[in-house]
């Protein structure tokens, strides 16, 4: 069996040193196998545009990819974690993987939603499967939005993962919906860390831009149950256990495998 965390708070926006800090107090002896945090975990999620984003930004020689190797190295974890990744003149809404030998790996979410689209360029990197070094899981990332897209969970799942790891701001409550949906048609755990707290911006024309988080982070067993599940507006850690071999025969009866029995001939992808 495979520890599996997730971590839900309250970023602050424009504030790495304390959403730092706040995530070393809420990790602190917590020990698992893999912890997943929320999307923008150490930026906030607000920006309205690309220069400020742009300021927020490291590369992975910053200090939150420093702070995670640490502590993915410290508590032979899997941490993955999103951030506000600079590559030279780009930014990307990314996230990261800290692995325990102190190697890490990214994602650049795919599917950008509302003002991202200004702010960040759309992810490059695709989606990828990583060998957990420690304990036989392969987990799979992609972030918040990217749930709309079942291509995206499914290229995870094609890729052999087993877990899906999803770093959030989820500001609507479809996603209740649409992310079980993910695990039970793809027969993979599938983890959300949400945030939660409200973000306010003021706009260039003096109004408040203000985005409630809605919290409820949850690990989805593969046939799309919650395990764990987290309230809408309160810090959590919660802890489950996933067996992640249980994912890999995808046979739903004697007769039905939900990979083999696909029909790419017969589909339209646009
Ligand atoms: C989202 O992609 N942050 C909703």
């Amino acid at each position: 069996m495979v520890k599996l965390s997730i971590v839900q708070f309250t970023p602050l926006w424009a504030n790495k040193t304390q959403n730092l800090e706040r995530i070393a107090s809420l990790i602190r002896g917590l020990e698992s196998d893999i912890i997943v945090l929320p999307e923008l975990c150490t930026t906030g999620y607000s920006f309205l545009k690309k220069t400020e984003a742009l300021d927020e930004a490291e590369d992975t020689s910053g200090k939150s990819i420093a702070f995670f190797r640490e502590a993915a190295v410290a508590k032979k974890a899997m941490i993955i974690a999103g951030f506000a990744e600079r590559d030279r003149e780009n930014v990307y809404n990314s996230a990261v993987a800290a692995l325990p030998d102190g190697s890490v790996k990214i994602y650049r979410k795919t599917h950008l939603f509302f003002k991202e689209t200004l702010c960040f360029e759309p992810g490059n990197s695709g989606f990828y499967v990583i060998e957990h070094p420690l304990v036989d899981c392969k987990v799979g990332m992609m972030v918040c939005n990217d749930w709309r897209y079942p291509e995206a969970a499914r290229s995870l799942a094609l890729l052999g993962a087993d877990l899906i790891a999803c770093p959030s701001n989820l500001v609507s409550t479809l996603w209740g919906v649409g992310m079980p949906a993910r695990a039970l048609e793809n027969k993979v755990y599938l983890a959300v860390a949400n945030r939660c707290g409200t973000e306010i911006r003021m706009l260039e024309d003096g109004a408040d831009q203000k985005l409630t988080f809605n919290g409820g982070s949850v690990v989805y067993d593969f046939n799309g149950s919650p395990l764990v599940k987290a309230a809408s507006d309160e810090d959590a850690v919660l802890t489950s256990l996933i067996d992640p071999v249980l994912t890999r025969d995808k046979h739903f009866n004697a007769y039905n495998d939900l990979i083999k029995d696909r029909r790419p001939d017969q589909y339209y992808l646009g």
